[in-house]
């Protein structure tokens, strides 16, 4: 049983890594499904030279980057400590990392940008911009490991799990997926579905690498919901992962009942609720939202990070 090490690298004591590479996945501005005026949604595949032994990690923690520089906001203030805060990114290499080498850790960001209703830039994030800005080489200050709770079951396991993804909470899944079904960690052969949603189809990052897993693991389900392209069965509004998991409703409600594990990543924030009351109506459950939610975390069969 391995017991997740968290905050070993702190601002006092950052680890400080370089740059190996910096993949945009998404498509450029205007070339892709989005139309210009919805501005731009750059994700970004970053993957830095990290010794795992140096930095133990369990696929489901975040890393956190300090931002370099001085946040103005503090400075108006009068902080004492200027410096920008942590950010925390969910770490999506597994943590025998890919090629079962042991010295990289990777992260799927976001540019985490707001426009106006034409298209126009309003306001930039800083630390999702400053790392979709790295080039190889560079130097990153991290801290963490951080979070104790967003875990794949550590010891062999037979129910189905649920991955539940809106935008990049699907970054934890890559390598949650390369540990359960190709690197074989734990014993397991239940089903396993990705539910995946974005608001276009060529927003629909590492697709392939599901797509690949799917034929090679007849177990393994990869269900995509396109909000702004497609319209959902039910009312003929959005396609949201929502309305997926009411199309699974058998499968849910066994999974609820049989010792299934849900696991719900992505923004906006509070998005796990519309998932959780899928999972109330699948299961028929009698149970309020809060004592549906309780005995399932209670149970270790529902995760949430949510941001
Ligand atoms: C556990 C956890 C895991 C996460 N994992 C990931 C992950 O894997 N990938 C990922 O991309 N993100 C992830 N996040 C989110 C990440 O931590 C940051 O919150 C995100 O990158 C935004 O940080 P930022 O510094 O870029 O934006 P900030 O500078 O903090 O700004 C936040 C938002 O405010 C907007 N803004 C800036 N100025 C103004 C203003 N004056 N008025 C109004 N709005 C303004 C920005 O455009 C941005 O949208 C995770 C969060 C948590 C808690
Ligand atoms: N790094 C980040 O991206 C980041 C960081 C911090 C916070 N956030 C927050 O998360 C939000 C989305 O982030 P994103 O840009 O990563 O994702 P995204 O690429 O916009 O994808 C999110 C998907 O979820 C859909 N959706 C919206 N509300 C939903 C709900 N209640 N239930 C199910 N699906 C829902 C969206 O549909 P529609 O949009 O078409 O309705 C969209 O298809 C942002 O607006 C922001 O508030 C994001």
């Amino acid at each position: 049983m391995l017991t997740p090490q968290i905050n070993l690298f702190k601002k006092s004591n950052p680890l400080i890594v370089k740059v190996l590479s910096n993949l945009r996945l998404t498509p450029e501005r205007g070339k892709g499904k989005r139309p210009f005026a919805e501005g731009d949604s750059a994700i970004h595949r970053i993957t830095l030279s990290v010794d795992h032994n140096v930095y133990p990690y369990l696929i489901g923690q975040s890393a956190g980057v300090i931002p370099p520089g001085e946040d103005p906001e503090k400075l108006a203030k009068g902080s004492a400590d200027p410096a920008y805060t942590i950010r925390l990114y969910s770490i999506a290499s597994p943590s025998y990392s890919f090629g079962k080498t042991k010295d990289t850790i990777e992260f799927i960001i976001k540019r985490d940008d707001v426009y106006d209703e034409s298209g126009n830039l309003l306001y930039k994030g800083v630390c999702s911009n400053y790392i979709c800005d790295l080039k190889p080489g560079d130097s990153v200050t991290m801290t963490g490991p951080a979070g104790k709770k967003f875990l794949l079951p550590q010891t062999d396991y037979q129910g189905d799990i649920f991955f539940c993804a809106t935008g990049t909470g699907i970054a934890p899944y890559l390598g949650m997926i390369e540990e359960l079904l190709e690197h074989k960690l734990i014993q397991y052969q239940g089903n396993v579905y990705v539910i995946y949603g974005a608001p276009y189809s060529d927003e629909i990052v590492l697709r392939d690498y599901f797509e690949s897993i799917a034929k090679k693991h007849p177990n393994f389900k990869f269900i995509t919901a396109v909000s702004r392209e497609e319209k959902n069965s039910f009312d003929g509004g959005k396609q949201y992962i929502t309305h997926r998991l009411r199309e699974l409703a058998p499968q849910v409600k066994s999974a609820v009942e049989g010792n299934g594990k849900f696991y719900i990543c992505g923004g906006p924030k509070g998005m796990e609720k519309g998932v959780i009351e899928e999972m109330i109506a699948a299961s028929k459950s009698t149970l309020s939202y809060e004592e549906f939610k309780k005995d399932l975390e209670t149970k270790d069969q529902l995760f949430v990070e949510t941001y």
